[in-house]
């Protein structure tokens, strides 16, 4: 982030960003978006599933956001800890980037197999959702992403893009994550609506 950038963003210290990554080769965007987060002050904790983690390590998002990374709901910590209930009760926001077609369904349907899709239930009442979808734009486009969308939209999660562009099937269409830059800019939008909750809980 240059000088100019980061005096136009706005502060994020004391905020909580919940970074749920799921398994699309957009995924190396969120190291940037990770560290863009970490940049403007929040703190950033990354959940990732099994499939992201095909794409991208979690020694990577560890070092960018100086936290633990959760990768699985049987993953033991130094403490007792149910985390897929815990990590939604300090986020003031839960990001799902890249948003899978199949995480998009998941969501729509109350599935909680695995950490990020057991967060996003768990998130009910604690925290908002924003969901920023990258796929195939046939997968995009069909009924079923499409009628899940509209579910998710209809409970209140938001959505960045997906924009038109190149994608990495090698064809232009609309199915491209949003830029990081955009996604950092709706996260502060959404964000400075509220108090952070660790301001709250302490006045
Ligand atoms: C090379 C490759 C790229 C993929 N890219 C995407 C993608 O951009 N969007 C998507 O919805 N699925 C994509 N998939 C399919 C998902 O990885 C697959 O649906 C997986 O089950 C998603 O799991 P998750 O939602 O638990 O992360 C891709 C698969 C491969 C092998």
């Amino acid at each position: 982030m240059s000088k100019t950038d980061r005096s136009e963003q706005a502060s994020l210290e004391g905020y909580e960003v919940l970074l749920c990554v799921t398994g699309g080769i957009a995924c190396y965007k969120c190291a940037d978006l990770t560290s863009k987060l970490v940049q403007a002050g929040a703190g950033v904790t990354v959940a990732m599933t099994d499939s992201a983690q095909q794409f991208i390590t979690p020694l990577t998002f560890q070092t960018l956001s100086a936290r633990q990374v959760y990768t699985s709901v049987w993953q033991s910590s130094r403490e007792y800890d149910t985390q897929h209930i815990s990590l939604t009760d300090l986020a003031d926001l839960m990001v799902v980037a890249p948003a899978t077609a199949n995480i998009m369904a998941k969501l729509a349907h109350g599935i909680a197999d695995d950490l990020v899709s057991s967060l996003a239930l768990s998130s009910h009442g604690q925290c908002d959702i924003l969901l920023a979808p990258a796929m195939n734009t046939r997968m995009w486009e069909a009924p079923a992403t499409q009628d899940n969308l509209q579910r998710l939209l209809g409970w209140g999660v938001h959505t960045i893009g997906p924009n038109e562009g190149f994608l990495a099937c090698r064809s232009v269409g609309r199915g491209r994550m949003a830029e990081p830059a955009e996604i950092l800019s709706d996260i502060s939008r959404l964000l400075v609506r509220k108090p952070a909750k660790k301001h709250h809980t302490a006045s």
